[in-house]
């Protein structure tokens, strides 16, 4: 693919968040929130493949990747309001209809598409299946780290915020009680991904963000999420106690021995 062909992905994308334009507050706050998102995961992507020194066609696909990975959920929050998959559909799945019913990827050859469709296929999924074939996992891997570094940013923008209600699709809209499972502790203590079937909590959640630094792949996406402190700043919206303590002992050293 060549930069003429990112240029017209980046013209379409555009163009498709301006056809969801709404006059209902919370839905264009929450469209905007998704279109800043993408470019910023653009920006994370560029970092990233500049960094493990890519060839300028895996470069301008990891790119192409970048702002069509979530371009299933702005039709997602029009129909269903919300971003949670579980409430409504796999914003993934929904993002590869929309990318083929408008065939906009119809320029590249066989296998770019190829590539492109299997990591938004799989940039939400709990792990890239094990069957997949090597060269296409390098694709998912950079979409995967630089997704969850923006959605570091925005939570932790929004935590930031004197009122976490503003905008409560943000966390999925889950109870704001001082609940949280034991469970994922457990999981954060062995260095382990939680499966987010056990969220009951907004501590749930913000835990479960804690859990992604164990399917962070490359060095320098670690270094990312060092550099912005994304770890303590979300360790001040839960509550100051052992579990804590031992949940940041934890993950700083997982982060120091990367
Ligand atoms: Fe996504």
């Amino acid at each position: 693919m060549t930069e003429e062909d990112l240029l017209y992905f980046k013209d379409f994308f555009l163009s498709y968040v301006e056809k969801f334009r709404s006059n209902d507050e919370t839905i264009q706050k929450n469209i905007m929130l998704k279109k800043h998102h993408t470019l910023r995961v653009l920006e994370n992507i560029s970092i990233i493949s500049k960094n493990l020194q890519l060839d300028e066609n895996s470069d301008l696909l990891a790119k192409t990747i970048a702002i069509f990975h979530d371009i299933g959920r702005f039709y997602q929050f029009e129909k269903y309001k919300t971003f949670s998959d579980a409430q409504s559909e796999n914003h993934a799945e929904l993002g590869i209809k929309v990318l083929e019913s408008a065939e906009v990827l119809s320029r590249l050859s066989k296998e770019e598409k190829t590539i492109i469709l299997k990591a938004v296929q799989y940039h939400n999924m709990f792990k890239i299946p094990s069957n997949e074939e090597s060269k296409y996992i390098l694709f998912c891997k950079l979409i995967r780290d630089a997704d969850k570094i923006d959605i570091y940013k925005v939570l932790t923008d929004y935590y930031g915020e004197l009122d976490l209600d503003l905008n409560p699709a943000i966390e999925h809209n889950l109870p704001n009680i001082e609940h949280y499972s034991p469970i994922i502790i457990d999981d954060i203590l062995n260095s382990r991904n939680s499966n987010s079937k056990l969220l009951r909590t907004r501590y749930d959640m913000r835990l479960l963000t804690l859990t992604w630094i164990f399917d962070i792949n490359y060095k320098i996406s670690i270094d990312l999420i060092k550099n912005r402190d994304f770890i303590n700043k979300t360790l001040k919206v839960l509550p100051t106690n052992e579990d804590m303590t031992k949940v940041k002992v934890a993950l700083y050293s997982y982060m120091e021995n990367f």
